[in-house]
């Protein structure tokens, strides 16, 4: 039976050291800033948002909400960006996507300033993950690594398995493996045999958006199990892209949902503020 990765005791070890290395900035007069901004009513947007203000408030963090319309101009968001980019207080400048189909999302995240860019969205961000040096990591594939780590199995030599190939998760996080030595395959909606690649691997990591579509016989013994998808099934139930129960079977390590990847990306946002300010006093 599989050890359970509890995001929420990991995440909550990582926070206590956040607030512990925030205090100490803040006697040095230097207090970590994040601008949040929201454009429209999107549901899910709106409770992530209200969760990244209050991780912030709790971790001593500042923050400001942004909320805007969703008929906001372009050139309206991108004025506010700029004063964003220009605020000495603000040390961190997060646009919760997706955004309004009229509004280009590669110009907006363009238009942040790298040294900002605390969700590592940037095309400057995304070119220092590929060469190896990075600035700022994306949150949540920076919290799967930190939950990897916490296994204790090293990556090295392994074959890691990632199931999508979004800009945000399945792309970074194969640069992330990559880097630690893990011969990484990238599945997605068109590779012809899944099963194949899955049962092969030593790491899998879902992050595909799809109810369990992942089965619990796909999982090779003494695998371990990322389960990075959040979806609802019904009114009230939470389910990854893993069937959660059959993978534990045969799984050395896996992620539940909720409680495994969820508490991490908010935390590796906390983190990347916390480094943002102190680069700004050259610590
Ligand atoms: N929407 C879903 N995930 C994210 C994220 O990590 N950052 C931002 N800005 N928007 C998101």
């Amino acid at each position: 039976m599989a050890e359970l990765i509890d995001g929420k005791v990991i995440a909550a070890e990582l926070r206590q050291q956040i607030s512990t290395d925030v205090e100490e900035l803040i006697v040095k007069g230097v207090t970590p800033g994040l601008a949040v901004v929201l454009v429209g009513e999107d549901p899910a947007s709106r409770v992530y948002v209200s969760m990244k203000e209050k991780a912030c408030a709790a971790a001593g963090i500042y923050s400001v909400e942004h909320k805007l319309s969703a008929e906001t101009p372009e050139a309206e968001l991108l004025d506010l960006i700029a004063q964003l980019n220009d605020d000495n207080k603000i040390d961190g400048i997060l646009v919760q996507l997706p955004l309004p189909k009229h509004i280009a999302e590669a110009k907006i995240l363009e238009a942040i300033s790298p040294s900002k860019d605390v969700d590592g969205f940037h095309p400057y961000n995304v070119g220092r993950l590929v060469t190896g040096d990075p600035v700022f990591k994306p949150c949540t594939p920076y919290g799967v690594m930190k939950l990897l780590e916490h296994t204790g199995v090293s990556l090295e030599g392994k074959d890691v398995v990632i199931v999508g190939r979004s800009n945000i998760v399945g792309k970074p996080l194969a640069l992330m493996c990559l880097a630690e030595h893990a011969t990484v395959t990238i599945c997605h909606s068109r590779t012809v045999d899944l099963v194949q690649k899955v049962v092969a691997a030593d790491v899998v990591i879902a992050a595909v958006g799809r109810p369990e579509m992942i089965k619990g016989d796909w999982i090779k013994k003494g695998a371990v199990v990322i389960d990075v998808g959040v979806n609802r099934v019904g009114e009230k139930k939470l389910v990854g892209d893993v069937d959660f129960a059959a993978a534990s079977i045969n799984a050395a390590a896996i992620t539940p949902v909720p409680g495994g990847v969820g508490p991490m990306t908010i935390t590796m946002l906390l983190y990347n503020t916390l480094l943002s300010a102190k680069r700004r006093v050259g610590q």
